[in-house]
């Protein structure tokens, strides 16, 4: 065991290479106080119990607790730029009809008709609408949710004086995001990300940027598991062995910035503090691996006499992104040019704002199957300055193909997801094997995955979710 165990108090040991804040602090370009802001709390070393892994029960649960409660992204705001535009978001049972209102305003619509319940817009599609009318007899309803037209409304005459407009979740507009909500009591979107979180995600100005690659695939595994592949860079020297040569795994950086917030950094253009002394600083470049290095077109630079790999690698994707997107990033610093910044946003969402690889990534679990997740992960790209772009098409992959078919996947970062699949079907089925009633996780390294099932638990206990139908309409 590491030697400074007994020493410290649980939760204060740190892998005793350089810490990610050191290597940023060397950076030629300095970092913004979003990435320097350094937030770990130690909330106990207790197993998490297996069956919220695997068990129909919990996941039924969850649908019924915890995910009517929270904020969760429904769409980009491009999705749906005009008047009529509309994007189906579902969640488990639960569908809505996300549409852009004549008057600009974006309403989120419970999916179902107020006849006899036909989903008014098939679930996963999206496209435009002057109305929202029912496929089944007609019934119509305006964007703004208020009733059309009811055909042959004198044989309902018993409706005089009731309320007939479409019941609503609430809606949040932030960094270029649709988010729903469909507990009226819950807390604002902001309240519900925090002073710290909101800072961040306000300096990322996503909403400058737009989807250009979105691939779709389902994961072997409950939607928890599958999050939690993705919450710590500790399986890095095991699971993607081709990406620590230049990647700081073991020395990341794990915060929290209260119940559904929290992130990693792990620094790119350094190698991993386990093979320190394999590797010199030019094999750092000739092993870089991550990030969008197709961009570099095959091209690795030099490195001279005393230069960092880590500096070398930064001013080179400074040079490569301006050419590429045709912007000035002098005040970009390195590490938001280099490094993962990987945020998990309760309960779904993956945020990477950095700029090498900028990506989202949004998990679902499969209303079919508590044992599957509808992954999604979508590339972005800064607008161009005339506004000219084109929203990416969801592509959707089969079990069998590889993250690597996808049509503009960088064929390395495809590696890197189907080797967390793989991962994924082991997972699933040794918990299920498991004579041990519950997983052990690391207390610094795997903080995300306890912060996030903490705040599960948070929900778990609370009644399921009920609203009147009065409550829910406008
Ligand atoms: S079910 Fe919708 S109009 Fe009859
Ligand atoms: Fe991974």
């Amino acid at each position: 065991m590491n030697q400074q165990t007994g020493k410290l108090k649980p939760g204060e040991a740190r892998h005793p290479d350089e810490t990610t804040q050191e290597i940023i602090a060397r950076d030629a370009h300095a970092a913004p106080a979003w990435a320097r802001d350094v937030s770990y709390t130690y909330m106990g070393s207790e197993d998490i119990s297996r069956d919220r892994y695997t068990g129909a029960e919990f996941a039924a649960g969850e649908m019924a607790r915890m995910w009517p409660r929270t904020w969760q992204m429904a769409c980009r705001e491009d999705n749906i730029p005009e008047a009529g535009d509309y994007y189906v978001y579902d969640i488990g049972p639960y569908s809505f009809v996300v549409a852009r209102t004549q008057d600009g305003e974006i309403r989120a619509h419970y999916n179902s008709c107020l006849h006899r319940g036909t989903k008014l817009k098939p679930s996963g599609t999206e496209g435009f609408s002057n109305d929202l009318k029912c496929p089944f007899h007609g019934w119509s309803w305006n964007l703004d949710g208020s009733l059309k037209d009811i055909p042959e409304k004198w044989d309902f005459a018993h409706l005089e004086g009731r309320k007939m407009c479409l019941p609503q979740a609430r809606v949040a507009r932030l960094g270029g995001f649709v988010w729903i909500n469909m507990d009226p009591s819950a807390p604002s979107l902001e309240d519900y990300l925090g002073e710290a979180a909101l800072a961040h995600l306000k300096a990322w100005k996503l909403e400058d940027r737009y989807i250009y690659l979105h691939v779709q695939k389902s994961y072997p595994a409950n939607w928890k598991l599958t999050m939690e592949a993705f919450m710590e860079a500790y399986h890095v020297g095991d699971t993607h062995p081709q990406v620590a040569p230049a990647n700081g795994d073991v020395n990341s950086q794990y915060d929290t910035f209260g119940p559904n917030v929290d992130r990693f950094i792990s620094t790119l253009g350094v190698v991993s503090p386990k093979l320190r002394d394999k590797y010199t600083e030019a094999d750092i470049i000739e092993n870089f691996t991550l990030g969008d290095s197709s961009a570099m077109g095959g091209q690795k630079p030099e490195l001279k006499e005393g230069q960092r790999a880590r500096q070398v690698m930064a001013d080179m994707f400074r040079a490569m992104f301006e050419q590429a997107t045709n912007t000035d990033l002098s005040h970009v610093s390195d590490t938001e040019l280099l490094d993962t910044y990987s945020y998990t946003f309760f309960p779904n969402l993956f945020l990477f704002p950095g700029i090498s690889l900028p990506m989202i990534y949004r998990f679902r679990p499969d209303p079919r199957d508590h044992r599957r997740t509808i992954y999604e992960v979508m590339f972005m790209r800064p607008k161009p300055l005339d506004g000219d772009f084109e929203m990416a098409e969801v592509q959707i992959l089969r079990d069998d193909q590889s993250f690597a078919e996808a049509e503009g996947m960088d064929p390395g970062f495809g590696v890197i997801l189907d080797q967390d699949t793989d991962n994924l079907y082991a997972q699933q089925e040794g918990l299920e094997a498991s004579a041990k009633p519950g997983i052990t996780l690391a207390d610094y390294q795997e903080i995300r995955i306890r912060n996030f099932e903490r705040t599960i638990d948070t929900y778990m206990a609370l009644a399921p979710f009920a609203a009147s139908l009065e409550e829910l309409q406008p």
